[in-house]
C-alpha cells in the first residue's frame, strides 16, 4: 500500500471508531442515582455554572439541617435567657454556649441538692418557625433533644415531650433526616433504629436532593462531546404530572414511611408508598 493510501484507510478506521464509540455513548442512556455521599458534585459545582441559582443556599431547603452555631442557633444563650423552666418544681432546662460547643442541661431536683445531666448539640434542624436539635450518643447513635425553639416563645419541650420529664431518650429514625438533609449513612442494626456513620453526612436539602446526583451531568456539560451524550440530570419540568407531584411528596406528603429505604428514592421516579396497613 502506498503512503497515501495507508493514510487514507489510518483515517478511515478513526473515523468509524470515533463514530462507534459515538454512537454506542448516545446509545446508553443515563440511569439517574440517588444522591449520595460518595456520588455528589455538590452545590458548589452546580453554582459554578448555575449562577442564577445563587438564592437557593438561602432558602429554607437548604437550611433545613446545620451545624450549630452562634447564628443557625436561634435560642439565646444569654444569662436569663437561657433557661426553661417546666411545670415541675425539681426540673429545669440550662442551654450553654461555650468553647467546646453547645449543649443542653437538664438540672434535677433543688439547690444544693442537684443533678444534671448534658448533651451537646451536634445537629441543628429547622429554619423558619422552629428549631430542634440532635445529639450524639452513644457514639454514633443520634437522638432528639428535649428543649426545642419555637419563633415567638423561646425555648418550648420538643413537641410531643410531656412537660416536667428530662427525656434524652428519643431516637432520630432515618426518615426524619431524609426530610431534612441530603445525605446521612444509615447503619443498619437489628436493635436500634437511629445508628448513623458519624461522619460524612450533607446537611441541609442540596440541588442534587431533587435533581439526582449530577456528576454524570458536570462532566456532559464540560465535554467537547457533550451534544453526543445522553441528558444526564432531571429536570421537573419535563416529568409526567404525576412524578412532579413525587417529586414533593417525598418530604411533603406526611410522615408516613415509604417502602423504600431512607435516602434511596430516585428523583424522576415513582414514590414508592407503604401500603396501608
Ligand atoms: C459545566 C457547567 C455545568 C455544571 C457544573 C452544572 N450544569 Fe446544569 N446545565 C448546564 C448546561 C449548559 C445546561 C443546559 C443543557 C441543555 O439545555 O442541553 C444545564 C442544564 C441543567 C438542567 C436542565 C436540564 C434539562 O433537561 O433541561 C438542570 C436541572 C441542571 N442543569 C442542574 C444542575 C445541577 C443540579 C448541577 C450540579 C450537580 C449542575 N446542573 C451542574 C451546565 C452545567
Ligand atoms: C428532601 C425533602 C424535601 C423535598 C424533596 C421538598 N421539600 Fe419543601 N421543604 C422540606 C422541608 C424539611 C421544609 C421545611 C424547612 C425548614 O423550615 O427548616 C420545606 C419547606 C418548603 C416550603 C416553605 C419554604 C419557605 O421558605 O417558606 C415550600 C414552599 C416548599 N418546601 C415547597 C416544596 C416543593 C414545591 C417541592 C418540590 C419541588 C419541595 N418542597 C420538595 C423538605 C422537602
Ligand atoms: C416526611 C418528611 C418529614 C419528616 C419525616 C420530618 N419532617 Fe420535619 N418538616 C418537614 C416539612 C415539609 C416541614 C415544613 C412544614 C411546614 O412548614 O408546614 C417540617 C418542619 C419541621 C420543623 C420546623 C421547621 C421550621 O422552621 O418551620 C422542625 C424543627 C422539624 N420539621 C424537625 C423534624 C425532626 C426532628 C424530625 C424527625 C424526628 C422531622 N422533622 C421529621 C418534613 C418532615
Ligand atoms: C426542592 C427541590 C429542588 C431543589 C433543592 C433544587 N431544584 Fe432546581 N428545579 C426544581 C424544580 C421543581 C424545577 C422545575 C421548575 C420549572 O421549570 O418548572 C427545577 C429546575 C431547575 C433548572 C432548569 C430550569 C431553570 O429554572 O433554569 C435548573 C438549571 C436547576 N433547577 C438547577 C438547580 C440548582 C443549581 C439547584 C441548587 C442550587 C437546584 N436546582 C435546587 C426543584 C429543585
Amino acid at each position: 500500500m502506498n503512503p497515501i493510501a495507508r493514510f487514507s484507510l489510518t483515517i478511515a478506521v478513526l473515523l468509524l471508531v470515533a463514530g462507534a464509540v459515538a454512537a454506542g455513548l448516545f446509545a446508553i442512556p443515563h440511569r439517574t442515582e440517588a444522591l449520595r455521599a460518595d456520588n455528589a458534585a455538590g452545590d458548589a459545582v452546580c453554582l459554578s455554572c448555575h449562577q442564577e441559582k445563587a438564592s437557593f443556599e438561602e432558602t429554607a431547603h437548604r437550611l433545613t439541617s446545620t451545624l450549630p452555631t452562634r447564628q443557625s442557633i436561634a435560642g439565646s444563650f444569654s444569662r436569663g435567657e437561657n433557661v426553661m423552666r417546666t411545670s415541675n418544681p425539681q426540673l429545669h432546662f440550662r442551654m450553654d454556649s461555650t468553647a467546646t460547643g453547645f449543649s443542653q442541661t437538664a438540672v434535677m431536683g433543688r439547690a444544693p441538692d442537684t443533678s444534671s445531666h448534658a448533651e451537646r448539640i451536634a445537629f441543628v434542624t429547622g429554619s423558619r418557625k422552629g428549631q430542634s436539635y440532635l445529639y450524639w450518643g452513644a457514639p454514633d447513635q443520634l437522638y432528639q433533644l428535649p428543649v426545642s425553639y419555637w419563633k415567638g416563645v423561646g425555648w418550648v419541650n420538643s413537641p410531643g415531650y410531656p412537660d416536667g420529664t428530662p427525656n434524652f431518650g428519643r431516637p432520630i429514625p432515618p426518615r426524619c433526616l431524609e426530610c431534612h438533609a441530603s445525605w446521612f449513612e444509615h447503619v443498619p442494626d437489628p436493635t436500634v433504629i437511629n445508628r448513623y456513620r458519624p461522619t460524612g453526612a450533607m446537611l441541609g436539602i442540596s440541588c442534587e436532593t431533587c435533581h439526582g446526583s449530577g456528576r454524570a451531568h458536570v462532566r456532559r456539560e464540560r465535554s467537547p462531546l457533550r451534544s453526543l451524550l445522553p441528558r444526564a440530570i432531571i429536570h421537573p419540568a419535563r416529568l409526567a404530572r404525576a412524578r412532579q407531584l413525587d417529586a414533593c411528596a417525598l418530604c411533603h406528603g406526611g410522615t408516613a414511611a415509604l417502602r423504600t429505604p431512607a435516602f434511596s428514592h430516585v428523583p424522576g421516579q415513582p414514590l414508592e408508598r407503604r401500603a396501608a396497613g
